[in-house]
């Protein structure tokens, strides 16, 4: 009878340490995140100018933050670089550079959350050739801008 218990006790060991193999599966389980940031688009080697007035109006109001590659500087200047800022709708652009922009935003995967001065100052010609020249440099491919439009924003504030 002993004998016999100590059999069926090895077996039921055995069998108990069999099962615990299978419970060490399903722990590494993570769910994918969903907000895996967008590669960075590769920066064109050289801006070619295709605005010379509105470059000068770049070098001297933009360049200070945005910098000479419109690469901006990480976590405090955004880039210029194909945002959607940039190449979007350019009545957005066009209020950014007259009225500044303040709080957070996110630029191409990174969230930036300072100030930009307004340029109300300029005039619309060369609130018009700088963001032509941004959206048509630094890889950027996006339509002129006009003084006009610039006007009629300037004017529905
Ligand atoms: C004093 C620094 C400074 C200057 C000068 C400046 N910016 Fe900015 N700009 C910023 C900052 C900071 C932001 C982001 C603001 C935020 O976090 O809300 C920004 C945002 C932008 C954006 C939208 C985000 C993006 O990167 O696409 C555009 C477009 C832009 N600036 C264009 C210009 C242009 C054109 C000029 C020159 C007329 C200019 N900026 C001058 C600091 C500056």
């Amino acid at each position: 009878m002993k004998y016999q218990s100590i059999i069926v006790l090895i077996i039921f060991l055995l069998a108990a340490c069999g099962g615990g193999q299978e419970q060490t599966q399903d722990q590494n389980h993570q769910p994918k995140s969903m907000l895996q940031p967008e590669p960075e688009p590769e920066p064109e080697s050289e801006p070619v100018v295709a605005n010379e007035a509105g470059k000068k109006v770049y070098d001297q109001y933009c360049v200070v933050c945005h910098q000479a590659s419109g690469q901006g500087v990480p976590s405090a200047f955004p880039p210029l670089v194909q945002t959607e800022y940039v190449n979007g709708d350019a009545g957005r652009m066009i209020d950014i550079v007259l009225n500044g922009l303040t709080g957070e935003i996110e630029v191409n995967g990174e969230v930036y959350n300072s100030v930009m001065v307004a340029h109300n100052f300029l005039s619309d010609i060369e609130v018009a050739d700088v963001i032509t020249f941004v959206r048509s440099n630094f890889g950027n491919d996006a339509p002129a801008v006009t003084a006009d439009e610039v006007a009629a924003i300037r004017t529905a504030q």
